[in-house]
């Protein structure tokens, strides 16, 4: 029920982003310039069916096999290509054959386009709820990424345990979304527009956090996150006192991460040498590392810089065998929003 409301809002209901009646299904901050330029180089009518929520290209990129959960169009998965270069890979799954159509349209274009000998893009007709039955081999993932997908799937923990499954020890979820500052009433899934503008099934952002633990994400990293305006009066009416917003995370797969912040003495410098992060290396939105500055860690941020992709690009110090305690300034998870009052960041689950 949820799938087929949802496959006729995108292929039928909506023929482009002017269609949208909130901005939850928009990205809406500028991206950096090395971005820009690659967003530039997609097609318009890729361009114009772009329904995401926030920009889901982390650093170092190229080579990487690359999912994407509910590609659409395929806007992300062409500015994937270009990151990942020919070397990498990207994969889009789609339920949506509309929108598939156009992403297959401008598949020869693109790798013409961006200087690819052969198309380092694919594209799935597929229920992402049902990836396990897709056929892709478990742990043959470096990124997994996904763009305002989550909330319109209705069993969203087997979508993350799947997720977890089909990533490589140390490979990454990094996905943008958008999560309510409570509880939603189920019956709000069964109005499609609600559900098509990407609210009616946004997680309450602390159900979220359990969910993803239990699915094996032991340490998920908040790494942007921004209101989103229902200004509509008709929806506003609908969802009443509820708040929304959108986040992006990212869930490494690193086995043993645990569940708090804790200290061992362990510090991190960044050496350089990540396209587009030449200065500040970001981790997540606690953790902002200059070039060339000791940057100390808790275990699971270290773990999160030694083990993955990133290790080539750092000085690593210290190791886990002496334990001196909470690592300091350890917080709570806090809602979305929550910085706005004060200094803490919300719902990082880290330091
Ligand atoms: C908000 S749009 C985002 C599309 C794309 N990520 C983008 O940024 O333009 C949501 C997309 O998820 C797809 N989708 C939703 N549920 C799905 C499911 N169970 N299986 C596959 N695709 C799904 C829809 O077809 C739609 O293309």
């Amino acid at each position: 029920m949820t799938l087929e409301l949802v496959k006729a809002y995108y292929g039928q209901t909506l023929s482009g982003s002017a269609d949208l009646r909130t901005d939850a299904c928009s990205t809406l901050e500028p991206p950096p310039a090395a971005i820009a330029d690659a967003l530039g180089r997609i097609h318009e009518e890729v361009a114009r069916h772009y329904y995401g929520c926030g920009l889901i290209a982390p650093p170092a990129l190229s080579g990487l096999r690359i999912l994407d959960l509910g590609c659409g169009a395929g806007r992300d998965c062409y500015l994937l290509s270009q990151l990942a270069g020919p070397e990498g890979e990207v994969v889009g799954i789609d339920a949506t054959p509309a929108q598939l159509a156009i992403a297959r349209r401008h598949q020869a274009w693109h790798a013409e386009r961006f200087g690819h000998s052969r198309s380092n893009v694919s594209f799935i007709e597929g229920d992402v709820g049902r990836l396990d039955q897709i056929g892709l081999p478990p742990a043959s993932f470096d990124l997994i990424v996904s763009n305002c997908v989550f909330n319109l799937l209705a069993d969203k923990a087997a979508v993350f345990a799947e997720a977890h499954r089909l990533l490589k020890p140390g490979g990454e979820l990094y996905f943008a979304d958008v999560y309510a500052d409570r509880r939603l009433p189920p019956r709000l899934m069964e109005d499609p527009v609600l559900l098509g503008e990407c609210l009616a099934g946004a997680l309450y952002w602390n159900d979220f956090l359990s969910l993803v633990r239990g699915a094996g994400f032991a340490d998920p990293r908040l790494v942007s996150d921004r209101p989103i305006a229902v200004r509509d009066p008709v929806l506003k009416s609908q969802l009443g006192e509820a708040r929304f917003f959108s986040a992006t995370y990212r869930l490494f797969r690193l086995e043993g991460l645990e569940p708090a912040c804790e200290d061992y003495g362990q510090a991190v410098r960044y050496r350089g040498g990540i396209a587009g992060a030449e200065e500040v290396f970001v981790l997540d939105a606690h953790h902002r590392m200059d070039r060339g500055r000791i940057f100390p860690v808790c275990g699971n941020s270290f773990r999160m810089i030694a083990e993955t992709r990133f290790a080539p690009f750092f000085d690593l110090h210290g190791d886990m065998s002496t334990h001196f305690g909470i690592f300091p300034g350890c917080g709570t998870a806090l809602p979305f929003g929550t910085f706005e009052a004060g200094p803490e960041r919300p719902a990082s689950g880290c330091c």
